[in-house]
């Protein structure tokens, strides 16, 4: 019997935030398998004995193993955090199927993605056009990051920002913040979201000239408001030029 995969976003966290056809995947799969900390967030309403966990930097690792149970056969969940094609697991699974020419069925699975989810959180930030930016250098060279910030600043666009600090990368996100500076005022409203719809989930409105001064981890997205956007009620929102 042929192999299947599903590639699965299952959200930012909560199981009411994750699409009726993924849990229909993970309900259907023989086996899911994930990074730790998404398999403990479905653990709560899938059959336990079926998980396979590994840890960060295991990406590879952990395709190789789908791909092989997939030869014996197997139905295969692979399950990202957010979305699956956002700095998720799609593309290198896709990339290993394709290098071992191996002949299995492919169902990808979106899901709601770290900007969409922090955005709703914050309000209506993302009314408009907006970029999102990997401050991550571990597989993209800074130098480009940098360039592809400064063009999202000088074209005015809302930037959603995505691993923006870890307990190594420090000092990415003060140079971001400076590139923004170059084209945009300090008073532009910025949006903080930590563990966005978890348990522990926080969210902070500040200005890009004191975003520094909260915290920021890899558990975090941040938007970054454009020339328009604005505060009201404690809710960031960015017009779209509609005259009410
Ligand atoms: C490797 S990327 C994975 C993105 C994921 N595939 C997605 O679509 O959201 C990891 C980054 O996503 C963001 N992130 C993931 N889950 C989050 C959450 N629940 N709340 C806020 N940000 C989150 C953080 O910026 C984190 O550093």
């Amino acid at each position: 019997m042929k192999g299947k995969i599903f590639i699965v976003g299952i959200g930012p966290g909560a199981r009411e935030h994750i699409s009726l056809r993924a849990l229909e995947a993970l309900e259907e799969a023989d086996i899911i398998i994930g990074y730790k900390t998404y398999t403990r967030l479905v653990a709560g309403f899938v059959d336990k004995k079926k998980i396979i966990s590994s840890g960060m930097r295991q990406e590879l690792a952990r395709c190789r193993e789908a791909l092989q149970l997939l030869h014996d056969g197997k139905q295969v969940a692979l399950i990202s955090g957010g979305d699956p094609g956002i700095y998720g697991m799609a593309g290198i699974m896709l990339e290993l199927i394709e290098r071992e020419k191996a002949d299995v069925e492919v169902e990808m699975i979106p899901g709601i993605t770290s900007c969409i989810a922090a955005a709703a959180i914050l309000g209506a930030p993302i009314m408009n056009d907006f970029a999102v930016v990997s401050l991550s250098d571990l597989l993209t060279d800074w130098e480009l990051i940098k360039t592809r910030l400064e063009c999202a600043a000088r074209g005015d666009f809302v930037v959603c920002i995505y691993n923006p600090r870890s307990k190594t990368r420090t000092t990415q996100i003060e140079q971001a913040r400076e590139i923004l500076l170059g084209y945009r005022d300090k008073a532009t409203p910025v949006g903080i979201v930590r563990n966005a719809m978890r348990d522990d989930q926080s969210r902070i409105i500040t200005t890009l000239e004191k975003m520094l001064s909260h915290p920021i981890d890899m558990t975090t997205t941040i938007i970054i408001g454009n020339s328009k956007t604005l505060v009201a009620h404690d809710r960031m929102m960015t017009p779209r030029g509609y005259i009410l």
